[in-house]
């Protein structure tokens, strides 16, 4: 018993003290129900990230009806080049380009929230600070030497690093804005928290709808247990 106890407490301080080493993680405000933000999301999406990412799993059509946006909207807002309704939503950049532009091809991002979490591609993209020595002039606090362009700096202004020395090497741990971009901090934390939704959504769409199930099927339990009882009771009227 106090050997597993052991064990256990051994791997709680092991889980502490490699928290301790990373990065703090914000919490990413994400709610894939406020259909609003999984909305804006989208259009940042298209506008922002489908140069360079495509998401393989979603198709616009899907996306349009989960969504509640017309083909209208779909076509105006999200369809570009000779892309179909019913066409799976895939990035523009041949990945031979992307490969000799980037060095790496940017990859798809349909299941990127499940590999990383909301938190940390929140923070990710909140964390681009300028960085002469690299290709695009920018640096990642929480992706070290990152072949991704800050593709969000007209809205977030640039960030400079804080650095701190870890373990020995001078190490960047944070950001601060330096000169401000088209938004005010509160709105561009928005702009990347409804990213960070809209591909939290494109990552399980089925919770849209499995998660209002569950409600239904709480609600049919708790009638059922109440039926059940009474029927009981009849059953037992007679007996007790
Ligand atoms: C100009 C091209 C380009 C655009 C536009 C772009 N990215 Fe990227 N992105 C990349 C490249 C290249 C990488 C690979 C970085 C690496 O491996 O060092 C990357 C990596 C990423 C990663 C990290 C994946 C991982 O697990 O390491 C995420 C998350 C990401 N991009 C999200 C986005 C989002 C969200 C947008 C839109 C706001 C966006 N990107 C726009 C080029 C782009």
């Amino acid at each position: 018993m106090n050997k597993a106890l052991a064990i256990l407490l051994y791997f709680f301080s092991l889980a502490c003290a490699a928290s301790e080493a990373g990065q703090r993680l914000e919490s990413a405000p994400v709610d894939i129900f406020d259909l609003e933000s999984v909305r804006r999301g989208a259009g940042y999406f298209a506008n922002y990230c489908l140069g360079c990412h495509g998401i393989k799993q979603m198709r616009y059509s899907r996306i349009g009806g989960d969504l509640k946006l017309n083909e209208e909207t779909m076509r105006a807002e999200f369809l570009f080049g000779d892309a179909k309704l019913h066409d799976y939503v895939r990035t523009a950049m041949p990945p031979k380009d992307a490969e000799a532009a980037f060095g790496v091809v940017p990859p798809d991002l349909s299941l990127i929230v499940r590999a990383r979490g909301a938190d940390w591609i929140y923070g990710y993209l909140k964390s681009f600070y300028v960085d002469p020595t690299r290709p695009f002039g920018v640096n990642n606090v929480l992706a070290k030497n990152v072949a991704m362009p800050n593709v969000l700096w007209d809205l977030q202004g640039a960030q400079e690093p804080i650095i701190k020395t870890v373990e020995g090497t001078p190490t960047a741990v944070g950001v601060r804005l330096t000169s401000p971009g088209k938004l005010t901090p509160q709105e561009f934390d928005r702009t990347v928290a409804d990213i960070v939704t809209f591909l939290a959504y494109v990552a399980e769409p089925a919770k849209l709808q499995r998660l209002p199930l569950g409600k239904y099927v709480l609600v049919f339990l708790l009638v059922l247990t109440v039926i059940l009882y009474k029927l009981k009771k009849e059953y037992w009227k007679d007996i007790d």
